[in-house]
């Protein structure tokens, strides 16, 4: 059985068929209905990904057991395995976890036995942000195929670039990284491109967070968004039907100019909805194949 960890372990059929049913939980509502608990255990701060969790499996029915790292046992130096391994003991049969680490499941993988849903590891992977983005790309074309998506901006420290970039591929999409000097990734292999040459062919313009709490140097942005983010200008440059995605938190004036957020390209809320519908379709998934529920305890309602 497999813990939720990288997107990477799903097939595109798995995939589409993520997508397909974050779509049904859109336009109905439906429960699980056994007693189930979920444990959200963020170890590093979280907005977006904690709240649309919460809700995710509060729409599902699940009662949630949320955690505060800072008033836990973690200050009592209690480590993280045995933090898991006290929520599988009480009785949560899913723990969805964030922690700085790049690699805290290769710990907790062999020795956790109920399903852990990946919510964020390290500069490593983030699949379920990815999987939000892939249902925002989805919607608005109805395709992956040869469609253009640069990511754009701190390539190095983004494990949300990570994840899409493989699945997009994967999915047959053409995929390009643009990033100010010194914010490449060795690790990725795809084409470098210039913000400039960018905008004029890319149908998805995906904008990545400067993530100042990952540099070892501060990095001055006086001068970033005229170099390397999305002015107005730069803006007014796309192809018409192209859009706007940013996994937020947003550095408003940064990455992007402050009004282009919700300006008419931008699907940057769309893709906060979308989480909390195919976090829906990740929680069932695991559920279902770790045999703790059948399709039959799905009840539309
Ligand atoms: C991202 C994350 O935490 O990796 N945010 C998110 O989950 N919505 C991106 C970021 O922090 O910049």
């Amino acid at each position: 059985m497999n813990h939720f960890i990288s997107i990477n372990q799903l097939t595109n059929e798995q995939i589409l068929e993520l997508l397909e049913n974050a779509g049904k939980y859109k336009t109905t509502n439906h429960k699980i209905s056994s007693q189930l608990f979920a444990a959200n255990l963020f170890f590093e701060p979280s907005t977006r990904t904690k709240m649309s969790f919460t809700i995710a499996e509060r729409k599902l029915g699940l009662e949630v057991l949320n955690f505060h790292a800072e008033a836990s046992s973690l200050q009592k130096g209690e480590s993280l395995y045995d933090t898991v391994k006290t929520f599988e003991s009480i009785g949560a049969n899913v723990a969805i976890i964030r922690h700085e680490s790049d690699n805290w499941i290769t710990e907790l993988e062999p020795k956790i036995n109920i399903p852990i849903i990946n919510a964020g590891a390290g500069k490593a992977e983030h699949p379920t942000q990815c999987m939000l983005d892939l249902l925002t790309i989805y919607e608005e074309f109805g395709r992956f195929k040869d469609l253009n998506v640069v990511i754009v901006g701190d390539i190095k420290h983004s494990r949300v670039a990570k994840s899409n970039a493989h699945a997009l591929k994967r999915l047959g999409v053409n995929v390009f990284l643009s990033a100010a000097p010194g914010y490449e990734d060795e690790s990725l292999d795809y084409p470098y491109v210039s913000l400039d040459e960018a905008i004029q062919y890319c149908d998805v313009l995906m904008l990545l967070r400067i993530q100042h709490e990952r540099h070892e140097e501060k990095l001055e942005t006086s001068s970033y968004l005229t170099q390397y983010g999305l002015t107005k200008e730069r803006e007014s440059k796309m192809q018409q039907h192209a859009i706007i995605l940013h996994p937020a938190p947003i550095n408003r004036g940064v990455e992007i100019d402050g009004d282009l957020v919700e300006c008419s390209r931008s699907r940057i809320f769309k893709q906060m909805t979308n989480g909390v519908y195919i976090r829906m379709a990740i929680l069932t998934h695991v559920l279902k194949e770790w045999g703790i529920i059948d399709e039959n305890l799905i009840k539309e309602c």
